[in-house]
């Protein structure tokens, strides 16, 4: 008998390739999404065996909807793969009760109700693989409410798991992926600012998965677990080689956009070493240290910059009245 698929986030990206898998894996499928035209496509893509159903996760009722509808459609769900998501890039500065909102309506809230909606309607022992990201605990400026609400999907996940025995609940981590919209809505003038840091960070990966291949690789390695229906297989994570998490969790550095922090203006870069692509310092010889005073040490220390830079012994010339009034200003 044909397996029977639910995609919920099949119009475009991962979701659409795992949809793409399924059909060729010759799945029945029921793929959801809000755009209905490119559902359509995905759909014949998919050799038309199926149902496109246009749902907003960000209703409550919709969620209900789509899991009746797919049911009611290929009958009991097989696999579910939640592959919804969005992922805003909001730094502090701009953090809004409206961004954190927007992040968890999809990545959290329509991603539990379209579960729940679901779990009545799967076989015994299927699977419900939940799309998140290898990004968790990285320091990545900009990221915290995609970070933030991917976290709280996988804590969600490890309670779903008691809750309902009979029902698998697989967290998919992935790594950077082209080929996908999900960085569509970004602001590309702060994408742009960000970057460099990024960059800097070892958070940027030169080689990026695809879509297509990434979503075959997710079919491929959930399909056996629908075989094995006694495996209790909790975490998927799938990322490009030679990303190294370790490394770049330990790199620390300014603030690179100045105006997300108001009043504060970054200290000048110093040249401090060269980097190699994965992260290492090399560091230049420093140079010969001056001495200073206790107190001028205990500035330089706490890195306020404006009263190391005078000369101090011309400060000195005038023993401490000069001094003291330099310091004052
Ligand atoms: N791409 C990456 O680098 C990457 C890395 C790690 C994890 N991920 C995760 O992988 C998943 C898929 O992302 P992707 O890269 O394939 O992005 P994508 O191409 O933008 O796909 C997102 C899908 O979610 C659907 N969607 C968004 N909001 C929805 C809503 N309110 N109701 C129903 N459907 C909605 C979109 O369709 P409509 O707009 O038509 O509704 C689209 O089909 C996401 O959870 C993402 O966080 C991606």
């Amino acid at each position: 008998m044909k397996r029977r698929v639910l995609v919920i986030g099949a119009s475009s990206g991962i979701g659409r390739s795992i949809a793409n898998a399924a059909a060729a894996a010759n799945c029945r499928v029921a793929l959801v999404a809000r755009r209905e035209a490119q559902l359509a496509q995905v759909l014949q893509e998919c050799g038309g065996d199926g149902v496109a159903i246009t749902a907003d996760v960000t209703a409550e009722q919709d969620c209900e909807r789509l899991a009746r509808q797919a049911a009611a459609e290929l009958g009991h769900l097989d696999a579910v793969f939640y592959s919804a998501g969005v992922s805003p890039l909001v730094p502090t500065s701009r953090l809004t009760t409206d961004a954190w909102l927007t992040a968890l309506r999809i990545n959290v809230i329509g991603a539990s109700l379209a579960m729940k909606a679901c779990i009545s309607h799967m076989s015994p022992s299927g699977v419900i693989a939940y799309l998140s990201s290898t990004s968790l605990g990285k320091r990545r400026h900009g990221g915290i409410v995609y970070q933030a609400s991917k976290a709280a999907m996988e804590e969600a996940l490890v309670v779903l798991r008691v809750e309902h025995p009979s029902c698998r609940f697989v967290n998919v981590s992935v790594g950077a992926t082209s080929g996908t919209e999900l960085v569509r809505d970004r602001d590309p003038a702060l994408a742009k600012l960000l970057a460099p840091e990024w960059a800097k960070r070892a958070l940027v990966s030169e080689n990026l998965m695809h879509a297509t291949p990434l979503g075959q690789t997710i079919f491929r390695m959930i399909e056996p677990v629908l075989d094995y229906p006694s495996a209790f297989v909790t975490d998927i994570r799938i990322e490009e080689s030679g990303s190294d998490p370790a490394d770049a969790s330990k790199l620390a550095g300014p603030h690179p956009d100045p105006q997300l922090r108001p009043g504060v203006q970054p200290l000048p870069a110093r040249p401090t070493g060269d980097r190699c692509g994965r992260g290492c310092v090399r560091r230049h010889p420093r140079p010969p240290r001056q001495r200073l005073s206790s107190r001028q040490s205990a500035f330089q220390f706490s890195g306020i910059k404006r009263f190391t830079s005078r000369p101090f012994s011309a400060e000195r010339s005038d023993r401490h009245g000069t001094a003291r009034a330099a310091r004052c200003h």
